[in-house]
């Protein structure tokens, strides 16, 4: 049995737990393997909205055991706000583990992320400010603090130190210091609450492998924020890309089964950074409100344009992505005219290299086909030959650019507005 896999292929929020928790009610393992609380995974169940940060989205499935991998950072206090948050709406966490080598997450290094972004100007990156960059950070300095290190109360004279050193910087730029004292009260607690689902979750995953049992990895944030191939520097401090999944997991590349790049009908960013297909006329503005683009974790407004099959070639190659997920197609379909950019324009050439380099970007112009829009309400629809023609159009314009099937077509935030391709 192979291990699938569920990652975004733009700027984040494409759907991803959407489509995770759809895939999840045949999977006996979730797995969220990179990023932290900078996520927010909506899934809308019975008109109800759950939005996770840090717990894979295939919790509501009570058959499915939920696994947050060694590649996360984890907010305790997040974490067991969201554990109660499950236990509240009537479902269990029996099944959740945690990794003893994910790192955790500390007040510092949320002030630090504040501070950065202060001290950027101009030039921020628009984080979460979620503390996610320093506390990786400290992973790869090597003085960071693990899930088993804090639940064995291993952790006290280490994050002394860390503690001085980031307040003697914060003191330097009269930036708001933290007091160590209550971050080992307060963390000290948090130990006590997490102990039991602490684990080590690389065996775990491998003895279900073993077992032949069916293993869903959902990917947080997306393919152009990736440290490395995303539009560095505007980007998030870890591999949201394919390599993530498995240094996130522990499971090796020969696992890997089908990989699921989930996008949207439309394309949305938060935060600073290059776009080139944004649209900043009053189209961008009717699309977030169409498509309720505020940030889950954040509810900053989303910047909104058109889909980037350039772009989206660069994931496809970059993640070996064997099927696309696109959502919102109801969300594209209230609109007079859909945009499609097949290519970019530069000195007067069309091609389609795509590029994160901002200076190469400048003077590259979207070149767009156009679609008809006013597909009616699509959301009852649950065949892709039901889909009106002009819908139909657009998606089979999408899949003979990119030469990839479309696996999965959203039409509508419900749980049940999924159209299944057959393959
Ligand atoms: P994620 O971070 O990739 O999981 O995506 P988010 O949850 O941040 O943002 C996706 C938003 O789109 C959420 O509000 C979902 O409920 C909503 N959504 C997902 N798929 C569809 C769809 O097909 N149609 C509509 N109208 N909304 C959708
Ligand atoms: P999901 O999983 C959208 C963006 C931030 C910022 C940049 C760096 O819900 O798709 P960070 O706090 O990570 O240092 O911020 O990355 N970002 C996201 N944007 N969706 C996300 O997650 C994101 N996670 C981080 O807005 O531009
Ligand atoms: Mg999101």
């Amino acid at each position: 049995m192979k291990v699938d896999v569920v990652l975004g292929c733009f700027y984040g929020d494409e759907g991803k737990g959407k489509i995770i928790d759809y895939l999840s009610q045949k999977a006996d393992i979730t797995v969220r393997c990179t990023g932290g609380n900078n996520a927010g995974h909506t899934i809308e169940v019975d008109g109800k909205k759950f939005a996770f940060h840090l717990i894979p989205s295939g919790v509501l499935n009570k058959d499915t055991k939920a696994v947050i991998g060694n590649g996360v950072v984890i907010d305790p206090k997040v974490l067991i706000e969201e554990i109660e948050m499950v236990k509240e709406n009537g479902y269990s966490v029996d099944n959740l583990y945690i990794s003893d080598r994910a790192h955790v997450i500390f007040p510092y290094h949320i002030e630090m992320d504040r501070l950065q972004e202060e001290l950027r100007k101009e030039g921020k990156i628009g984080t979460t400010c979620r503390g996610i960059g320093p506390s990786y950070c400290d992973k790869y300095e090597r003085c960071g603090i693990r899930m088993g290190d804090l639940v064995n109360k291993r952790f006290e004279k280490q994050l002394r130190k860390n503690v001085e050193e980031r307040n003697n910087v914060f003191n330097l730029y009269h930036h708001q210091t933290v007091d160590i004292d209550e971050i080992i009260v307060q963390y000290t607690k948090y130990a006590e609450y997490l102990k039991p689902y602490v684990t080590d979750t690389v065996t775990l995953l491998h003895e279900a492998i073993e077992k032949n049992e069916k293993i869903l990895c959902e990917g947080a944030q997306a393919t152009l924020l990736d440290i490395d191939f995303g539009s560095y520097p505007f980007v998030t401090s870890s591999n949201p890309s394919i390599g993530g999944i498995c240094t996130g997991s522990g499971i090796g590349a020969r696992y890997i089964g089908e990989v699921y790049g989930v996008i949207k009908a439309y394309s949305s960013r938060v935060g600073e950074g290059p776009y080139l297909t944004e649209d900043k006329t009053e189209v961008g503005d009717l699309i977030r409100e169409l498509g309720h683009e505020y940030g889950t974790t954040t509810k900053r407004p989303r910047r909104c344009g058109w889909l980037d099959l350039v772009a989206l070639r660069y994931a496809v190659m970059v993640n070996g992505i064997t099927g696309i997920a696109i959502n919102h197609l109801d969300t594209v379909g209230k609109l007079d005219k859909i945009k499609l950019c097949v290519g970019y324009k530069k000195n007067g050439e069309i091609n389609n290299k795509f590029s994160t380099d901002e200076d190469y970007l400048k003077d590259c112009e979207p070149v767009y086909e156009e679609f008809e829009g006013n597909f009616g309400d699509i959301s009852n629809i649950r065949k892709r030959e039901d889909l009106p023609e002009k819908a139909k159009k657009y998606l089979n314009r999408i899949e003979e650019i990119v030469k990839v099937p479309i696996a999965f077509i959203g039409v509508g935030a419900g749980r049940e507005c999924m159209i299944v391709c057959n393959k």
